[in-house]
């Protein structure tokens, strides 16, 4: 029997977020972290999951649509029904899903299973798809097999991460382009502080912020708020709460913008500190972060960290920093021992790397 393995990494998104179903901009890395999937074709209609974090088996029709299949499987069972929807040839077999990338912390280990379970799939069926192609179709999947109405960043990094590089998304002409993202010769480190807390983007508050988008759009008379930017325009939007909600989202791109030059020019004051305006913008504009977080975030700027953003769709997860090298240890103490303080779980804080994006490994036989 012949195996097909590919993995697939997850992503940090350094800035830029709820932009991407904007049209507007983001700038995520792929992570070292990833999701490989082998995969063993028996040409029957049915495949089998087994993953070694889980514990636990799971089993689907390939011909299963939305609503059958409950769990982690329905990331995988929705890009199955993606492909075969867009008539794409699917087949049966057994999956082992191995990963290293932490569940419900916001590093897009949904994303990451997902691009790992299409690609080992094509790879079967020898279907070939540009990652555009592929991450539209993860996209699919999560949208309307999940539910989850999110938008196609991460796919994109889990597919187009380079090492040592940002990647600068364009969403309006789906454009990948690398940006100079090296720590070291800057001495500098990306600290993740995993809070802990899990977030969920099928719950209501995801929807919510999108729905309030396309909702100004719609007011303002334009398809997306990319068409769209400038103070005068938030005067046209009746209700404050949206207005508060376009605000964050025209001056995110702006700060990804300007953050993708401060980058290739080496300049990383001025990357932290957008960072940090993002992070208050995703606070004050938004309302997607929690005490809990903004007390993460604050804490690793007091303690030196150029600059400190929650990372990912909000509601808990990670919080990331630029923190020079030499001070790694002093901090994760600090900011342990002041979240420890306040009453909230004990954090994991890790440093993370630019790493390569998806790729098959091998075909055995
Ligand atoms: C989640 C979604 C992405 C994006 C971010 C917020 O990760 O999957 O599409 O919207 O939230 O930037």
């Amino acid at each position: 029997m012949t195996t097909y393995t590919a993995y697939a990494p997850g992503r940090i998104n350094l800035i830029g977020e709820h932009t991407d179903y904007n049209l507007g901009f983001a700038m995520p890395i792929a992570l070292e972290e990833r999701t490989t999937v082998t995969f063993e074709p028996d040409g029957s209609d049915r495949i089998t999951l087994a993953s070694d974090e889980e514990g636990v088996g799971s089993a689907f029709d390939v011909t299963a649509q939305p609503g059958d299949v409950d769990g982690w499987a329905s990331y995988a069972a929705g890009v199955v029904w993606a492909l075969a929807q867009a008539g794409h040839p699917v087949v049966g077999g057994a999956m082992s899903v191995h990963s290293d990338v932490p569940i419900g912390a916001g590093l897009s280990s949904s994303a990451a299973l997902e691009c790992a379970v299409l690609l080992s799939m094509n790879a079967a069926t020898g279907t070939e798809l540009d990652n555009l192609d592929v991450a539209r179709l993860a996209q699919r999947g999560e949208n309307d097999f999940v539910g989850a109405p999110t938008g196609l960043m991460d796919q994109l990094a889990s597919l187009g991460g380079e090492v040592d590089r940002a990647l600068l998304i364009d969403f309006e002409t789906s454009s990948v382009e690398p940006v100079a993202f090296e720590l070291d010769a800057h001495d500098l480190v990306l600290l993740v502080v995993n809070s802990n807390a899990a977030h969920q983007h099928s719950t209501g508050e995801y929807r919510a912020r999108r729905e309030s988008c396309t909702r100004a759009a719609r007011e303002l008379g334009v398809d997306t708020l990319r068409d769209v930017q400038g103070e005068d325009v938030l005067e046209r939007i009746g209700d404050s709460v949206d207005r508060a909600r376009v605000r964050h989202v025209l001056s995110e791109n702006q700060r990804v913008l300007e953050c993708a030059k401060a980058m290739a020019s080496g300049d990383f004051r001025r990357v932290g500190t957008l960072m940090d305006q993002s992070h208050a913008s995703m606070r004050d504009d938004f309302e997607i972060t929690t005490p809990h977080i903004d007390l993460i975030a604050e804490s690793l700027g007091v303690h030196g960290a150029l600059g400190a953003r929650m990372t990912g769709g909000g509601f808990g997860g990670c919080v990331i920093a630029l923190v020079p090298a030499p001070d790694v240890d002093r901090i994760t103490t600090a900011v342990t021992s002041d979240i420890a303080e306040r009453g909230f779980p004990d954090p994991t804080i890790f440093t993370a790397r630019a790493g390569r994006g998806a790729a098959l490994v091998n075909d055995r036989t």
